[in-house]
């Protein structure tokens, strides 16, 4: 079996920037209270001529060009997405056609806000086998176009945004373990109930708003905390690692208070996690992978640094893996 490792990565983040004041203004809220429970003080919102696919093309095009690839090298191309730009064609597709990579194989992955990690770790398989070399792993989100912007519950959390990472063989180090889990028993938790072919789109549909994200966010922000400490330890027993020999931990990007309660039980110094939800809210699949390429850009993550990444997100599905970069 073949070493692979993340050789690229990138982002694309939408210009508009949506604060805390902002929001003050649309629903009855605070900065304050989105503050203290979330940690989030703004987010970034599409433009009205974009879609989901064009932040992945931009994400796309800085990860390939971080690797030194050209697009015809890429053989895989997998977008980690729960907002396609329509139900099909796969956004992979449609990335594919704007960057000219005839030789990929492509299509989505649904699993929410791990769907970084499932994505990688399906990536890995096909290099590890030596069906693939080069894959591009895209995780990307338009959050804000299944968001009820009445819901003072939900819409102070999302934003939208793309990351990209682009994996490969290589000699040394790259993805040591990764551990993946789901219980499907708890979809009820998160959900966007319109528009599939359970409750079709119609007048009925959208008068009872089922077309927007539905979250029981209490006892999600239970099971994160329980789930994620778990998915961590697996992750690194699997590489004969423990806690102490993390050097970052890159969790997804959901509330502030998870990601701490996470680091406490997982006994990790602050100075060792990587946050950016401040800047972003949570962009689902698109948090964990924009996290990894801001701590790697900005020279947090050296060479040979062990790195822990750790998702949840609806289904419920969640999964860990550990890096040496
Ligand atoms: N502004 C002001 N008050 C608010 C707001 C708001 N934006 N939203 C809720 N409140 C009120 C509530 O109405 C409630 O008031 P009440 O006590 O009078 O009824 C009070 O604040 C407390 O509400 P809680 O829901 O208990 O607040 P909590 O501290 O649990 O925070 C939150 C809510 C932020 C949603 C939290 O539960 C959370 O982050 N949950 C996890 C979310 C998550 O992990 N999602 C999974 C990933 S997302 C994905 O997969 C797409």
């Amino acid at each position: 079996m073949r070493k692979v490792g993340i050789i690229g990565v990138g982002e694309y983040l939408p210009k508009k920037v949506l604060t805390n004041a902002d929001l003050e203004r649309m629903i009855d809220t605070s900065d304050e209270w989105i503050t203290t429970r979330t940690g989030i003080k703004e987010r970034r919102l599409a433009a009205k001529s974009e879609a989901t696919s064009d932040f992945a093309i931009q994400a796309a095009k800085s990860a390939l060009k971080d690797a030194r690839l050209s697009p015809h090298d890429l053989d895989l191309i997998i977008v980690a997405t729960i907002t396609p730009d329509m139900q099909f064609p796969s956004v992979a597709c449609l990335l594919q056609k704007a960057i000219g990579a005839k030789n990929a194989v492509c299509f989505d992955v649904s699993a929410a806000c791990a769907g970084f990690i499932y994505s990688t770790v399906i990536a890995q398989q096909f290099i590890a086998r030596g069906v693939a070399k080069h894959a591009l792993v895209v995780g990307a989100e338009m959050l804000s176009s299944i968001t009820d912007w009445k819901d003072r519950n939900t819409c102070v959390l999302f934003g939208d945004g793309a990351g990209a990472a682009v994996l490969s063989e290589v000699k040394s180090g790259g993805i040591i373990s990764a551990y993946l889990g789901s219980d499907g028993s708890l979809a009820d938790l998160l959900m966007m109930p319109g528009g599939g072919s359970r409750n079709p789109s119609s007048r009925k549909t959208i008068a009872a708003r089922m077309h927007y994200i539905k979250m029981e966010g209490n006892e999600l922000f239970k099971c994160a905390v329980r789930i994620m400490t778990d998915a961590a330890h697996k992750a690194l027993a699997g590489a004969g690692l423990s806690c102490e020999d993390v050097d970052w931990f890159i969790p997804h990007q959901a509330n502030i208070r998870i990601i701490q309660a996470v680091a406490k039980r997982l006994e990790l110094n602050e100075n060792k996690i990587y946050v950016n939800i401040d800047r972003y809210g949570n962009m689902s699949s698109a948090s964990l992978i924009t996290a990894l390429c801001e701590a790697a850009k900005e020279g947090c993550i050296k060479k040979g640094d062990i790195v822990l990444l750790d998702a949840f997100g609806a289904g419920l599905v969640w999964g860990a893996c550990v890096i040496k970069w």
